[in-house]
Formats: C-alpha cells, structure tokens, sequence
C-alpha cells in the first residue's frame, strides 16, 4: 500500500531525527536473575539468550526471549550499583524500558529540545555493543526510559 505524498510540514518528521524504531527489550531489577529465567522457561516458554557483566562486573545482565520480547534481568553484583539501591528502595520490578533508535544523538537533542529530562547527556556502552542513554522517568510518566542504538543502527544509512 502506497502513502498518499505528503505536504510539507513546518513540524520535524520524526524520522529526520532518528525516532524510535521499535522496543528493545523490557529490564527487571532482580537480586538473583537464574530463578526468575528458570520461571520464565518452564512457566512461559521463554528461550534463555546471552548475558554478559556491565559497569566493570557491577552489573550482570541476562537476557530472555518470549517470542518478539526481550526481557532484560538485571542483577547486580555489588553493593553501590544504582541498580542494588533500586533494589533496596522499590524492591524487584520494573526497572527500564528500552526503545530502538538508530541516530541515539540526534534522539538525545530531539528529546531535550523537547523539555525531556535526560539521566545521560551523552551515550554510553550498553550490552552487545549498543550505545545507550537514560531519559528521567520524571518526564515519562514515572517510567525509566532507556534509548539504544545498535552497532549496525547507522551502517549504509545515509547520515542527516
Ligand atoms: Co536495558
């Protein structure tokens, strides 16, 4: 199905500046992820994925499958991890979620222009080599919201 041509807009496409592609993943702060992955396998069918340690070993990240979802368990391994005080304030739960973008910098200004307050400035390493930024859950509807771009995110694309 072909889009009818659209008019000029005095407004920014979204797309001009790197809009969110898709969802990511889901993360759950956890103190210990293997029961809860265990759960999700035999009580949701879920397919355990990689996992990796982020933030210098500080934070060990497991990922799991449910068909298009990923869910990202987060538990930390140490006591002064942002994420161990999550735990220690709220208790386990949700703790971000995720959102594709193919241009994180561009996506960052967008979001600032727009009065979003952001956690990080700049982008950071995030697992499997993606880039990644925090917007405050206090301009989101109280909900940690995390930007990431993947490695390829730009690759052949024409850079505007
Ligand atoms: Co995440």
């Amino acid at each position: 199905m072909s889009e009818p041509p659209r008019q000029p807009s005095r407004s920014i496409p979204a797309a001009e500046v790197g809009a969110v592609g898709g969802l990511s993943h889901v993360a759950i702060a956890v103190r210990e992820a293997d029961p809860l992955v265990d759960t999700l396998v035999h009580g949701l069918g879920a397919v355990r994925g990689s996992e990796e340690l982020l933030d210098d070993g500080g934070l060990r990240v497991v990922f799991v499958h449910l068909g298009p979802v990923t869910l990202e368990l987060l538990e930390p391994r140490r006591e002064d991890h942002t994420v161990a005080k999550f735990l220690e304030v709220r208790g386990p739960g949700l703790h971000h979620v995720s959102l594709e973008v193919r241009d994180l910098v561009a996506q960052l200004a967008r979001a600032k222009a727009a009065g979003v307050r952001l956690i990080d400035e700049t982008p950071r390493p995030g697992a499997h080599g993606t880039r990644v930024a925090f917007l405050h859950p206090k301009s989101l509807g109280g909900v940690l919201v995390e930007l990431c771009e993947s490695p390829a995110a730009n690759e052949g694309e024409p850079r505007g």
